[in-house]
């Protein structure tokens, strides 16, 4: 029997929302419950995509402007799904991804300047039908995002960070529209609160939402072993049915 698609994860927000230790503690949670579990992120995720990377958040990409940045992103994240997330789904592993489509909804076009049916067309030839199966947006006020982001490198915030206050309340609010707008595919959890307690909140909304426990990847067993003593196969047993 074909073994079941895994589910796809993705966790979303601003800067400092905590999303990256995150991501790796859902996956230590899955993997503790038996379920193999990826951690993965964007952009990047693939050696070919994290090259695109490199690349965007040096600051080589920008001047080419922002449609062509969209584009990169884009470009890194078919690589990402064709080498990392849908080889890792199709073995029935659990892919969790540490951003993906919407931090390009929310940087390229909340932010105001890609045109959001050209951020359409991108997303739909990229992502496909790959989408998450949940969506998990960790919401932090703009202020602490932006503290955590600056202590945790200090002197050498990339090109994102080094934006000011008001380019992240926009940003909290583009990914809260997004939550309010696709409610079936996205949670919303307070990144506010300490790492376990978020880990906690997490794990109660992909439980609820995903039921890990029952897709659980475990040796499977027969329930009605074939009876080698058990007269005769099949298909000599229809060929007298038919002669009868
Ligand atoms: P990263 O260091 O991974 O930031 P974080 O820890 O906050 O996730 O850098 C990724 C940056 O790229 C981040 O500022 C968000 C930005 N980004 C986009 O602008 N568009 C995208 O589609 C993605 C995936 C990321």
């Amino acid at each position: 029997m074909a073994r079941a698609r895994g589910r796809f994860i993705t966790l979303e927000g601003g800067e400092g929302a905590g999303k990256s230790t995150q991501a790796r503690l859902l996956a230590e949670a899955l993997r503790a419950r038996g379920c193999e579990a990826i951690v993965t992120r964007e952009p990047g995720g693939s050696p070919r995509a994290e090259k695109i990377r490199e690349a965007i958040l040096s600051g080589l990409v920008a001047p080419l402007g922002p449609v062509a940045e969209a584009m990169m992103f884009a470009a890194a994240r078919l690589d990402h799904l064709d080498n990392t997330i849908r080889p890792a789904l199709a073995r029935g592993a659990w892919v969790v991804c540490d951003r993906f489509s919407d931090s390009t909804r929310a940087y390229q076009g909340a932010l105001g300047t890609v045109d959001a049916r050209l951020l359409r067309a991108l997303e739909r030839i990229a992502v496909g039908p790959t989408k998450p199966d949940l969506t998990l947006i960790v919401d932090v006020p703009a202020d602490i995002g932006l503290a955590r982001a600056r202590a945790r490198a200090p002197g050498a915030p990339d090109r994102f960070e080094a934006e000011g206050l008001a380019f992240h309340e926009t940003l909290r609010r583009a990914f809260l529209d997004i939550a309010a707008g696709e409610p079936e595919r996205c949670a919303v959890v307070n990144g506010a609160d300490g790492e376990q307690e978020v880990a906690a909140a997490i794990w109660r909304i992909v439980e609820d939402r995903l039921a890990p426990q029952a897709q659980r990847a475990t040796p499977r067993r027969m329930t009605k072993a074939p009876r080698r003593d058990a007269g005769p196969r099949p298909a000599r047993r229809a060929a007298q049915k038919g002669d009868a």
